[in-house]
């Protein structure tokens, strides 16, 4: 690798995994110098004009556009989008080399870094593209049988539909489809929906953690509880949760977790995360 690309990678860290943490985390090792201006900053000058333009100075878009999209493809800071081309050209300046191995270092810290972020441990953590291949890496590990059921709320996302409907034509499993309130008043009236749509046929519970219909957040450490006590397995949607709030999965308690880190943890482009509890991997 040419010494100034090793120097320039040395010093942001290692590309994708600057991404992987929260506020002040960060942008820590993403470069010295911006590390050193947010520092700058403590809890009594967070919120103010000066710390905002700092952030927005790591951004650029085209000209005039305000973006506001990151529940699609969220915005990418420079520093990431540095780290991300540079990245792309030592594949490019050796591309077999890269093609069957290499970064393991990099990727084994990536690992750790969401483990961290996640609160649980790095062997529960795989690196994937998106939340779709994550609900998918679900469905398809689950020997699911004729009249099982799945429970999918009415305001799940397709990406988390899909993968169940190919059990449901090819397998017969069955999709339950509650309906969740638009403004619950409690915790409880969320968690009755999914108590009440249990069978003695129900095998999974598959659910956003943030919904991206109406922006709510669904009792994930209630719900797993409650399913825990019937023996039923819970799969969640992480797309819109993760960078948007901190997450323990460790305290919530569900037996998969699935992200988009390229929404609000500001990742390159198809970066996902895969979360498997230990005692639920299988
Ligand atoms: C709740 C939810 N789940 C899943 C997805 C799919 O995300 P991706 O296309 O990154 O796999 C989205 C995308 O917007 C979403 O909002």
């Amino acid at each position: 690798m040419p010494q100034d690309r090793r120097k320039f990678l040395k010093s942001i860290g290692s590309g994708t995994a600057m991404v992987f943490a929260t506020s002040s985390q960060l942008w820590g090792n993403a470069n010295t110098s911006l590390s050193s201006k947010l520092s700058a900053f403590d809890k009594t000058t967070l919120a103010t004009e000066a710390f905002w333009e700092t952030v927005q100075s790591q951004f650029r878009f085209t000209e005039r556009l305000t973006y506001f999209n990151n529940g699609s493809l969220g915005a990418c800071p420079t520093p990431i989008r540095e780290a991300t081309n540079a990245f792309r050209d030592i594949l490019d300046d050796f591309p077999s080399k890269y093609m069957w191995g290499g970064w393991d270092e990099e990727k084994e810290s990536v690992r750790e870094k969401v483990a961290r972020l996640f609160s649980v441990s790095p062997e529960e953590i795989a690196l994937i593209h998106n939340t779709t291949e994550g609900m998918n890496l679900i469905a398809r590990s689950m020997d699911l049988q004729e009249g099982d059921e799945v429970i999918l709320a009415d305001h799940e996302h397709t990406s988390a539909v899909a993968p169940w409907t190919v059990w449901q034509a090819s397998k017969g499993v069955q999709l339950v489809r509650p309906t969740l309130p638009l403004l619950p008043k409690s915790v409880e009236e969320v968690v009755a929906v999914y108590r009440k749509a249990i069978t003695p046929q129900t095998k999974v519970l598959s659910l956003c953690h943030l919904v991206n219909t109406n922006g709510m957040l669904i009792p994930i450490k209630e719900i797993s509880k409650m399913a825990h006590e019937k023996g039923i397995l819970v799969a969640v949607d992480g797309a819109q949760g993760a960078g948007m709030f901190d997450t323990n999965l460790r305290e919530i308690d569900c037996d998969f977790y699935t992200v988009s880190a390229h929404k609000w943890l500001f990742s390159p482009k198809g970066v996902g995360i895969f979360y498997a509890k230990q005692t639920s991997q299988f």
